[in-house]
């Protein structure tokens, strides 16, 4: 589903914040990024979502080589992934229901289908209820809620998750966890980067561990493997 094959990123400042990184992501797992601030786990999502682009190396994802692909393309390949963020980075001038359905019309779906879906979505996080509140009237666990909505709004092949759990209390943060992994049973692949090492003990899966930009870690479920 995914494969960072040797992937190195260095920047210009001759920072080398991923340094001949590689795993293979099944389609359905759940997986951990994990390591402290700076490891490089964010650059691995700039990296898929091709807002940096590898120094060597290659990013399959879904049997398409996508480190090469040209400019055009980004925006196609962008759709396919569904991204969660710390900071929720919700529309403020618009309402729950309007902030996920704006997501699926950005892609041109049809009206029938996002008055069919955005509903279904609100449900599995919870919030329809309050479909009508706008960001700033919701907890923050709530607006992170309606942005992984949103992130599933257009089906993904893959969510990632940059520390989506960052800017929340402990107990608010394992809500969100369930919810994740809801989303997950339910089929979807999910990778969440996170420093905190007590959220990835509170949710057994399997867990690639970066640190200075280098691997140090793939531990599955069960045990340790590549
Ligand atoms: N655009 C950039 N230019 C130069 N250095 C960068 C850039 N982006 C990230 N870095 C550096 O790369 C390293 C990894 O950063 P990052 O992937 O954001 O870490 P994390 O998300 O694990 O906290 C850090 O040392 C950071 O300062
Ligand atoms: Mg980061």
């Amino acid at each position: 589903m995914l494969t960072f094959d040797s992937v190195t990123k260095t920047f210009e400042n001759q920072v080398c914040a991923l340094d001949n990184v590689s795993f293979n992501i099944k389609r359905g797992e759940f997986v951990y990024i994990m390591g402290p601030s700076g490891a490089g786990k964010s650059t691995i999502f700039r990296l898929l979502t091709l807002e940096e682009r590898p120094t060597s190396g290659q990013i399959i994802l879904e049997n398409q080589v996508i480190n090469t692909l040209r400019r055009s393309r980004v925006a196609a390949l962008r759709r396919r992934l569904g991204v969660v963020f710390q900071d929720f980075r919700l529309l403020p001038n618009k309402t729950v229901y309007e902030n996920v359905a704006f997501a699926m019309k950005v892609v041109e779906a049809s009206e029938t289908h996002i008055k069919e879906r955005v509903p279904l979505l609100l449900e599995l996080v919870r919030l329809l209820p309050r479909k009508d509140s706008y960001p700033d009237q919701l907890s923050g666990g709530e607006q992170q809620r309606v942005a992984i909505a949103r992130a599933l709004a257009n089906d993904p092949g893959i969510l990632i998750c940059d520390e989506p759990t960052r800017n929340l209390d402990s107990a608010t943060a394992k809500e969100i966890m369930r919810l994740l992994n809801l989303v997950n049973e339910r089929g979807m692949t999910v990778l969440m980067a996170t420093h905190d090492r007590e959220m990835v003990n509170f949710m057994q899966q399997r867990m690639i561990i970066i640190e200075s930009g280098k691997k140090v870690l793939d531990q599955t479920k069960g045990g340790v493997s590549s």
